[in-house]
């Protein structure tokens, strides 16, 4: 399947319901059709700086642009008008890898999260997704890279927050000398996060596919029951697919026909299915490290 991006200026509706809307066109563009303050939380992974097109001759496709300064700019416009749509007590999630060119990392994780300061962000946790199944590396004089990150960003320090959501219980209990439980709600989880990619169910897609796991966390301690998610860059649509598994409404932008389609085709399967449980906010594929490893 070929997948087509659209021209900056088109903005259309793919699909509407009363929880979720999957809007096709340049997230840029799309974006300022919203109103202020209409989302709570953004949980969202825009394509990687390749400085390539996966998609023919399309012109308005992330990723794409010939330098890295670019392609900072172009997720600061999104940026900027994410901090525009996101309600007062709102968050943004932000996954960027990095790109390794010459022997040398360019940083663009760091580069872009200082560009989302400067448009007001705040940068509140940075994540290291760590991927156990990482692709072997065969270089004589470098690591094998096996971690992404996820930033989390706030527009105030009373941002929403519920903590209790996402505590993990402690496996066995760990017994303070008096006999009672340590934690009994369950420990604060690191910013470690030890997640297996999963196997795409979209094979066509050149792009990665989100792990559920990935976006659980972020939408669970971020957006409130019955709030709205976003994601700019929905793709394959597992943000959307989550958030309305967790009772949340979903919004999903993207430039790629196909890719909504098969979104809208995933989020009509799945609608009905219950949220996994609280205890469990991570999926089998998941280990979470509990100390920090830096
Ligand atoms: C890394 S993928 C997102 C994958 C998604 N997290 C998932 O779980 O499937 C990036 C997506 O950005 C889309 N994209 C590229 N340029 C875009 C643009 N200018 N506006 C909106 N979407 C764009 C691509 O079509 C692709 O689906």
């Amino acid at each position: 399947m070929g997948l087509t991006v659209i021209t900056f200026d088109v903005v259309s509706s793919v699909f509407a319901n009363r929880d979720c809307r999957l809007l096709l066109g340049d997230a840029r563009g799309v974006l300022r059709t919203l109103v202020d303050d209409c989302v709570d939380c953004t949980v969202t992974s825009p394509p990687y700086y390749s400085g390539r097109r996966h998609v023919g001759d399309t012109i308005h496709e992330i990723g794409s642009e010939k330098t890295l300064e670019e392609y900072v700019d172009a997720l600061a416009s999104v940026g900027r008008e994410l901090y525009r749509v996101t309600r007062p007590t709102g968050s943004y999630w932000l996954n960027l890898d990095d790109k390794c060119e010459r022997k040398e990392w360019l940083g663009i994780p760091w580069r872009v999260a200082f560009a989302m300061r400067e448009i007001g962000w705040k940068i509140r946790s940075e994540v290291i997704w760590h991927k156990p199944d990482h692709v072997p590396n065969a270089a004589k004089d470098r690591l094998t890279p096996a971690h992404e990150l996820l930033f989390h960003f706030v527009k105030s320090k009373d941002a929403y927050y519920d903590m209790d959501a996402i505590r993990k219980p402690p496996s066995p209990p760990i017994w303070g000398t008096n006999g009672v439980v340590k934690a009994p709600g369950g420990s604060v989880p690191t910013d470690v996060w030890t997640i297996q990619m999963e196997d795409s169910n979209f094979p066509e897609n050149p792009y990665a596919v989100f792990p559920e796991a990935l976006v659980e966390l972020p939408i669970r301690a971020t957006c409130p029951r019955g709030g709205t998610v976003l994601d700019p860059f929905v793709g394959s649509g597992t943000t959307a697919v989550v958030a309305l598994r967790l009772g949340r409404k979903a919004v999903g932008i993207d430039a790629s026909a196909d890719c909504l389609a098969f979104t809208k085709k995933r989020i009509l399967e799945f609608s009905g299915q219950p949220a996994t449980p609280r205890q469990a906010p991570f999926n089998r594929a998941v280990k979470v490290s509990h100390g920090r490893m830096r």
